[in-house]
């Protein structure tokens, strides 16, 4: 896709600037700041944490984008010592030129220098095949779909424990947005799953509600007020 541009955020870390949208992928108050606080403690943590922390999850991105959720989940199973199965969505991969210059691995990595295992994962969550599932590291096996969330054929013995709800704004991409996509990911969580996303909307919530998800509100990363969670 040409038409995004990088762009540095406020913590310093890359987001991508989607010109024809004129969206940006995360925060531009800081896009690793929102993607620890949004997705991985208030979604993954979380879960872990709720269920009595087990030792393998089942993980479903919706945009998988600049993969910077999937390194971190991978790197959250790194230093755990869990296995994740991770699942993304992705209709408009980004191409090898722009993610080469993303600066994720070494905003990561400024403690621990001479350790490849983040550079080596970045590098092959973006160059792995799509459409299988393919071990990334011993912990971490990710399977990607080039396909809208709306094509994504429901399979009633693949359910997750966690979504990563990372759609454009609903301003941008109301599609998305809709009821029925709601539902479609309830159905796609397990009992106790966790939907988590950094959009704090009246009416996501009530679609929440109504799809049957507990729903909480939570104070959003730095520069945003709220966050939303649903418990199934
Ligand atoms: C806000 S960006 C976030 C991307 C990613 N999570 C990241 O951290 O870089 C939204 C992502 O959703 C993808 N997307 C667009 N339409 C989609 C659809 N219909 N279904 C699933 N993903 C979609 C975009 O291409 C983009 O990568």
């Amino acid at each position: 896709m040409s038409s995004v541009k990088i762009i540095t955020t406020e913590d310093g870390s890359h987001s991508l600037y989607h010109q024809d949208l004129k969206e940006t992928y995360h925060s531009f108050h800081g896009a690793l700041q929102e993607s620890r606080h949004v997705f991985i403690d208030k979604g993954l943590r979380y879960w872990r944490t709720k269920e009595g922390l087990p030792d393998f999850l089942k993980i479903f991105e919706v945009g998988l984008g600049t993969g910077l959720n999937a390194l971190l989940a991978a790197q959250f199973a790194m230093d755990s010592g869990i296995s994740i199965e991770y699942t993304g969505v992705e209709p408009f991969p980004l191409e090898e030129a722009t993610i080469d210059q993303l600066n994720y691995v070494a905003q990561l990595e400024s403690g621990a220098p001479g350790d490849d295992r983040l550079k080596n994962t970045f590098k092959r969550i973006h160059s792995v095949k799509w459409e299988e599932p393919v071990e990334i590291y011993p912990y971490f096996e990710l399977t990607k779909h080039q396909i809208k969330l709306e094509d994504y054929n429901l399979n009633s013995s693949e359910n997750f424990d966690i979504i990563f709800f990372d759609a454009f704004a609903p301003n941008k991409q109301a599609e998305l947005w809709e009821l029925s996509i709601i539902q479609k990911c309830y159905k796609l969580l397990k009992k106790g799953g966790v939907f988590v996303t950094y959009s704090a909307k009246g009416q996501l919530k009530r679609d929440l509600k109504s799809a049957g998800f507990e729903v909480e509100t939570l104070p959003g990363p730095p520069g945003k007020k709220e966050m939303v969670r649903g418990v199934k």
